[in-house]
């Protein structure tokens, strides 16, 4: 499976973006705001991987109680796969525990399921159902 981001979490998504951005020459692609999720977004290129520093807009967000628990840093990381639902019924049959097991739409318009960090040594893994790259 090929990574598509990989998200961290911080108190200040710009500040942090702008220290990658300086320490590893990596351009901002995108900033957005996620008024459901109560979060801010800002993303960088990596390749063609995307690094997305997330931060709260309030205390009372996912991401806000991420951080008020733990330190900031790796939040997630996700990873393209075609059929989701296929692979969901797969990683069941092997006994994996996930978040949701019925897909949502993500942030990028396309359906994700969250895999609990339980079955993967504490990271949170994110599967988005994503176009072949061209
Ligand atoms: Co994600």
């Amino acid at each position: 499976m090929e990574l598509d981001h990989v998200n961290i979490a911080t108190p200040d998504a710009e500040a942090l973006a702008g220290v990658f951005a300086d320490l590893f020459g990596l351009q901002i692609v995108k900033r957005t705001e996620v008024a459901d999720q109560g979060v801010r977004v800002v993303k960088l290129s990596a390749g063609d991987v995307v690094i997305e520093m997330t931060s709260p807009t309030a205390a009372d967000t996912p991401i806000g109680r991420f951080l008020a628990k733990n330190r900031p840093g790796l939040h997630h990381v996700c990873f393209r796969v075609g059929d989701l639902r296929s692979k969901v019924a797969e990683l069941k049959a092997k006994g994996v525990r996930l978040v949701n097991e019925e897909p949502t739409i993500g942030a990028a318009g396309l359906p994700i399921v969250f895999i609990h960090p339980k079955s993967c040594g504490g990271v949170l893994v994110e599967l988005q159902e994503t176009p072949p790259r061209e």
